[in-house]
């Protein structure tokens, strides 16, 4: 059904490539992908990350797990399954992003490394895609529990929760390691230095 709608569907290219958005905005566009445990500090890092870019003329955008699951997936759970489907969707997203020639950073558990790495592999791998492990020890992020979610997964009021009934897995091989402990100011220097080194931004 699927594949004979799709048989009639015909791509449109646009006038104004990547290339030129690129060339206009005197930046590449990239996907920064920050994974991590609920409390493990990533989207505190990328908003500060984004500011830093943003200051320096950079043309960024910012996908944040809790607003995402608040329009585009907020018909999805926390089964397995929905948490496919949110990836896949944020994936087709910063697909777009990519080719509108930005700077997206994302900000999602995204607990499954194989979803991740559909992800890497669909957008092309490392010159468009950086994995970055906010790695924080659940101890720590537990102690944080800023929404007070751990609290409420402990004592069962909701279930599936990442880290405590539900797995995450840490990357293999990502782009890099963030230790989540780390000041906001020392691990955005580490992915803007990253960015320079991999010719994504002219300034560092
Ligand atoms: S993911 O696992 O599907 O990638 P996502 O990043 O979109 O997760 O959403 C995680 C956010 O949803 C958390 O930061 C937290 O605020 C909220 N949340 C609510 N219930 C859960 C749950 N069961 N597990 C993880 N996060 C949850």
């Amino acid at each position: 059904m699927i594949d004979n709608i799709q048989k009639n569907i015909f791509w449109h290219n646009s006038l104004i490539t990547r290339q030129k958005r690129e060339k206009n905005n005197k930046h590449k566009s990239i996907v920064i992908w920050f994974t991590g445990l609920s409390g493990s500090g990533k989207s505190s890092i990328a908003n500060y990350l984004e500011k830093q870019l943003f200051k320096n003329g950079v043309h960024t955008y910012l996908l944040d797990g809790d607003n995402i699951r608040s329009g585009l997936c907020s018909d999805l759970t926390f089964s397995v399954i929905d948490r496919k489907e949110n990836v896949r969707r944020i994936g087709e997203v910063v697909k777009i992003m990519l080719d509108a020639g930005m700077i997206t950073l994302v900000s999602v558990i995204s607990p499954y490394r194989n979803q991740r790495e559909i992800i890497y592999n669909m957008l092309g791998g490392v010159k468009n895609f950086l994995e970055v492990f906010v790695d924080t020890p659940i101890s720590v992020c537990e102690s944080r529990d800023p929404k007070k979610l751990y609290r409420k997964a402990r004592t069962g009021e909701i279930s599936d929760f990442t880290g405590v009934q539900f797995e995450y897995e840490i990357p293999n091989n990502p782009s890099i390691i963030l230790n989540g402990t780390d000041s906001l100011d020392i691990n955005s220097k580490k992915i803007i230095n990253l960015l320079y080194k991999n010719n994504i931004i002219s300034f560092c």
